[in-house]
């Protein structure tokens, strides 16, 4: 598992599934920085994505993890921020494709569409997994520059 802090951070429809993962992530004996929310009360996705997407920019955090109702809506927030390379993952594949294609820096969930102990062992596998660099390097520093370059 790579080092670094890792930021968590959901909505509302997110909250119980972030608070589960950030609990496992804290167990497995690693730094966590909680962006929030702390309650199933209503808020808006948007708010936790740019958060996320501040604190790996800020280099508070290295790794974030987002959780959101369907994890489309915070991710889309993120990843408006050129160095956050966000990804929607719903199973263990996926997870795994976004470190090793896409070097990945933060993966997003849907509570609402993942079942529990696939995305706690998606998330495992997030951060166990290097990026292949490779043929992918030219794709992924583009993602930085915007894609019509
Ligand atoms: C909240 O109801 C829901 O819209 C939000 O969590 C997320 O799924 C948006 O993409």
């Amino acid at each position: 598992m790579p080092g670094g802090t890792i930021a968590v951070a959901s909505d509302h429809a997110g909250f119980d599934l972030k608070e589960l993962l950030k609990r496992d992530l804290q167990a497995a004996g690693r730094e966590v920085l909680d962006l929030g929310t702390n309650s199933t009360e209503s808020v808006d996705y948007p708010d936790y994505g740019t958060a996320m997407a501040e604190a790996i920019a800020s280099g508070r955090a290295q790794w974030g993890v987002l959780v959101c109702g369907t994890g489309i809506g915070i991710s889309i927030a993120a990843n408006r921020n050129p160095k956050v390379r966000a990804a929607l993952a719903h199973d263990v594949t996926s997870a795994r494709l976004a470190r090793e294609h896409n070097d990945a820096n933060v993966v997003a969930f849907g509570q609402r569409l993942i079942g529990t102990e696939t995305a706690r062992e998606a998330l495992r596998v997030f951060l166990a997994t290097k990026w292949e660099g490779g043929r992918h390097a030219a794709r992924v520093a583009k993602l930085s520059k915007g894609c019509s370059q």
